[in-house]
């Protein structure tokens, strides 16, 4: 007999109660006494902790008395899948007394991979949080359940990538920037999402390469385009997964994939070129060994997604697209003017002038000189990334100057081109090309098309107004300042005030990563919103970016505070105008961490 049996009890005292408590080593045991035999369980429900010797035996089953979950008194295992299997132990019967061994069996991290998956599979939230919280617990790695979700959704999802996935990666994306206790609630509401966005779908069967590898990385290019072009599908994800297949790098899959995104003008307002960068990030976490899996889910959407050739407001009463149609035809002579001039040092100080006069033109009402005034950037050798960051920038401006007259739906509209730009933005950096370059006049003309709401344009508040103090403010101030935030955000109607108290906190002097730490915590408290999370994980991603270029001299420090507080102005306000919520999922995800905690909810 193993060194882990322990004595539990008599004989007689299990026979004569039927079913009893014990202690033993530091676990709780219910057992049973049932058919001549004796059974060890975990006396706490796997569900949500109820004590188990309180439940009813019959034909060998066992049912908690709390949410009526059903347990095969042999195995443990449930009938019912949101609550987990029981924990059983082998018994020996020796002298009349009771011996259970106690020792622990199996993985318990791959035991918790499986209960996310089940979670996945049968959308539980409770089952998510729980298997997050033990999978990150002692410093777990968050990528090991990221990867279990990406592989998870690219596969159980028949229209492939969608809003759950990226959910995911916007959270995973945010997770640095969140205080520690913070992290797994993050991944529980990414993965949540990514559950509840493949539920009721078909398994998504995916194409395989073709046979014999031997066409190349442009051909497969050339027909990929072809093939999106006509809403081929099919043809389309063939293409990609060969390409994958045949060895094409990262930045040549993006390449490609960013192409066939501006072959056509802000395609599905936005969205298939953000779930494309998205995937791309995705596999930047996970690993490029995922691509040949992640990359293909996309095709569908490039095939059907909304053209703005077809849209009214893209062709009247300005027609958007034949002007962005005369502009393109010019970059190859603009970008070969671009490459001869070089920029020399010192230069910085009068890049912002021209980079403030050109975001000054994108919020005005003149689509055409947006555009000249782009071509112009580009002529004197900005860079395709320079400009697409300055695009960026007037897009989220237009949400921290959002005036609260507008239509609530209209914030959504705000958001789709500021969560645009940044996609192309990124896709910039990750492979610039003249193809991907039409993205950013795209951005650009949807910037000039959401100019109605900022009219009137909120005032963006300033570092001397309105009491505002210029300096150092000190801890206890940017203390007040932060807790100030959660209070407003608990009412509904609070874009200004949230938007003056990151003004007031950053203009003051309080430290950046405390501002977006506590603007995640608000997220993450309310329920999920594709939109809210989109743009604050977007405007964080912005704020690193700005602060990099101040750090690398090419922004001066007055400007990249400046244009960083309007980013993070622009994130609290659109979070403040669609909160509070119901807070449905925090509340799931409490009683995760408590019940991973060891309370006794049943008690209270
Ligand atoms: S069914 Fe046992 S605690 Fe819910």
């Amino acid at each position: 007999m193993g060194e882990h049996f322990v004595r539990a009890a008599s004989l007689d005292e299990v026979r004569k109660a039927g079913c009893l408590s014990v202690q033993a080593n530091g676990h709780t045991l219910a057992l049973f006494a049932y058919d001549d035999k004796v059974y060890a369980m975990d006396n706490r429900c796997p569900h949500m902790g109820f004590p188990l010797d309180r439940g009813t035996l019959k034909d060998g089953i066992l049912t908690c008395h709390w949410h009526h979950a059903r347990f095969d008194l042999e195995s443990g295992g449930t009938f019912d899948q949101w609550a987990d299997d029981a924990q059983v132990f082998p018994v020996a019967i020796v002298d009349g007394q009771v011996l259970v061994d106690i020792a622990h069996r199996g993985d318990p991290r791959q035991r918790q991979r499986e209960r996310l998956k089940v979670g996945l599979e049968r959308n539980l939230s409770l089952v998510i949080g729980k298997a997050v919280l033990a999978l990150l617990e002692n410093d777990g790695d968050a990528v090991e359940p990221f990867r279990v979700g990406l592989e998870f959704g690219t596969r159980y999802r028949q229209e492939g990538w969608g809003q759950g996935l990226t959910i995911l990666t916007c959270l995973m994306n945010m997770l640095p920037f969140l205080e520690r206790p913070d992290r797994p609630r993050a991944l529980y509401q990414g993965l949540s999402a990514v559950a509840a966005n493949t539920t009721g779908s078909a398994p998504r069967f995916p194409v395989r390469p073709l046979p014999t590898n031997t066409t190349d990385v442009p051909t497969l290019k050339r027909w990929f385009r072809r093939f999106v072009e006509v809403r081929d599908a099919d043809g389309a994800e063939r293409c990609i997964v060969s390409a994958v297949q045949a060895g094409a790098t990262d930045a040549e899959m993006a390449d490609m994939l960013f192409a066939a995104v501006t072959d056509h003008r802000y395609i599905q307002i936005g969205h298939v070129a953000d779930f494309t960068n998205k995937a791309f990030e995705a596999l930047d976490i996970a690993g490029w060994q995922y691509a040949g899996q992640v990359l293909p889910s996309l095709a569908l959407a490039y095939a059907n997604a909304d053209r703005m050739e077809e849209a009214n407001e893209w062709r009247n009463p300005l027609d958007l697209v034949a002007l962005l149609e005369e502009a393109f035809e010019r970059l190859p002579e603009v970008l070969e003017a671009g490459e001869q001039g070089s920029r020399g040092a010192g230069e910085t100080e009068r890049l912002e002038i021209d980079r403030r006069g050109l975001v000054a033109v994108l919020l005005g009402d003149n689509p055409q000189a947006s555009v000249e005034a782009m071509l112009a950037a580009l002529r004197e050798g900005w860079t395709i990334v320079e400009l697409a960051s300055t695009v960026s920038y007037a897009a989220a401006l237009r949400i921290a100057q959002f005036h609260t007259s507008n239509e609530f739906g209209d914030w959504d509209t705000a958001l789709h081109t500021f969560t645009f730009a940044n996609a192309i933005e990124q896709a910039a950096r990750r492979a610039p090309s003249a193809e991907l370059l039409r993205g950013v006049f795209d951005a650009a003309m949807s910037v000039y098309l959401d100019r109605f709401l900022n009219i009137p344009a909120a005032r963006l508040p300033e570092a001397n107004g309105n009491g505002h103090q210029n300096g150092e403010q000190n801890g206890h101030q940017s203390a007040a300042l932060l807790a100030e935030l959660p209070v407003l955000l608990d009412r509904q109607q609070q874009v200004n005030e949230a938007g003056e108290v990151v003004a007031h906190y950053l203009y003051g002097g309080g430290k950046p990563e405390s501002l977006m730490a506590s603007l995640g915590r608000l997220l993450l408290r309310e329920d999920r919103d594709f939109h809210t999370i989109q743009t604050v994980e977007a405007a964080f991603r912005q704020y690193q970016l700005l602060s990099q270029a101040a750090e690398e001299g090419d922004q001066t420090a007055e400007t990249q505070a400046d244009v960083a507080t309007h980013v993070m102005i622009a994130a609290a306000r659109y979070l403040a105008a669609h909160a509070p919520t119901v807070r449905a999922q925090g509340q799931t995800y409490q009683i995760a961490y408590r019940l991973h905690r060891g309370d006794r909810l049943f008690a209270e």
